[in-house]
């Protein structure tokens, strides 16, 4: 049976970057079979809802579901429940993806652009996995009479132990060292996260474990990140973090990300957003969703080998010089994905 993914553009320059991501797909696995689906903006202006209400169960019957990016800027005051990212609380939710996954690897074409020294973005190849579906994002929130607003952070033992477990899984395949961040020396959260991390750990006797309080983890990730390899993490935190890392690559433009549940269909996005101000204008940087595609290879249907090839493809095609502007290049979307394909003929 050939694999099914759902294609959610989105807004800005998500339709741009999926459809390199979709071509790229195209020329390694040309049996997969797609279906559409409109979010964010482009939904609400069509038919005045961020998402179709049977979205979810969309998702549900694919086997994977490739994200786009959502929002523009003339919606900032519309309720929440009518915001573009709402269709992608939605799917989080809906899917119970709990373990979103942010590698950060350097490349080696890119040094120069890295916001840190180039000799210690060299050679970094760390992976983020953030909680999704709990903490503050999720917890109780709201405003009480006299104006005062709070937003609670929770998270059961099972909550933290499965995130921590998919941590230590995914550090099998790479160098068995788990760092996990917390605020044990505040929060009671955190207190309850680093004692279930360390009983996890005990399923794993062949890696390791630290834990680094998150404002030293912040510092760390940016003064010696080649020496870090999962970082497991609460939501709010993984939030902060993996944005602050993205400095290590030069920023978001390069950024793929996988959000993972148990069962069912994982969700795979470019961590970028929309960029409207460059929409719609064919120079949108696509690597990072055609890496986020590979990611759906590994991850969603269980394809290293492709996977690894579009990888290697994207650093043939950035070693051979293929920049669009955020870069500091003028390759169009198009040049830059025709330069990935060409990479894929010679792998
Ligand atoms: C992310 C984004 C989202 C988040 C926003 C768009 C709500 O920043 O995926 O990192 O905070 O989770
Ligand atoms: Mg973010």
């Amino acid at each position: 049976m050939s694999s099914t993914v759902l294609l959610l553009p989105g807004d800005g320059i998500g339709p741009d970057v999926l459809a390199s991501a979709r071509r790229i797909l195209d020329v390694v696995r040309p049996d997969i079979e797609y279906s559409t689906c409109d979010v964010g903006l482009t939904a609400l202006e069509s038919t005045g809802k961020p998402y179709p209400s049977d979205l979810v169960a969309r998702a549900r019957a694919a086997d994977a579901v490739l994200f786009g990016a959502v929002g523009g800027e003339q919606y900032l005051e519309v309720p929440w429940d009518l915001r573009p990212e709402a269709a992608l609380f939605a799917l989080r939710q809906g899917l119970d993806l709990f373990a979103n996954l942010r590698p950060i690897r350097s490349i080696s074409a890119l040094l120069h652009r890295s916001a840190i020294r180039p000799d210690l973005a060299e050679g970094v190849d760390l992976l983020i996995v953030r909680e999704l579906v709990g903490g503050a994002y999720f917890g109780a929130k709201g405003i009480r009479d006299d104006g005062t607003a709070f937003d609670t952070f929770e998270y059961s033992r099972e909550s933290v132990a499965r995130v921590v477990r998919a941590a230590f899984r995914l550090a099998r395949n790479r160098n068995a060292r788990v760092t996990s961040v917390d605020k044990a020396n505040i929060l009671r959260t955190s207190q309850l996260w680093r004692k279930v991390a360390g009983e996890i750990a005990m399923e794993f006797p062949e890696a390791t474990l630290e834990h680094l309080l998150v404002d030293n983890a912040s510092l760390q990730l940016l003064m010696r990140p080649r020496s870090f390899d999962v970082v497991v993490t609460e939501n709010l935190f993984g939030d902060i973090l993996s944005d602050s890392t993205a400095a290590v690559v030069g920023g978001l433009g390069m950024l793929p990300s996988a959000s993972l549940g148990s069962a069912g269909p994982g969700l795979f996005e470019p961590v970028h957003g929309s960029a409207p101000d460059i929409a719609g204008q064919g120079i949108a940087n696509p690597f990072a969703a055609i890496l986020t595609a590979a990611m759906l290879l590994r991850y969603g249907l269980q394809d290293r080998d492709n996977a690894t090839r579009i990888e290697r493809a994207v650093g043939a095609a950035l070693d051979s010089g293929s920049r669009t502007p955020d870069l500091g290049g003028t390759a169009t979307t198009d040049d830059a994905t025709e330069a990935v394909v060409s990479a894929l003929a010679s792998t």
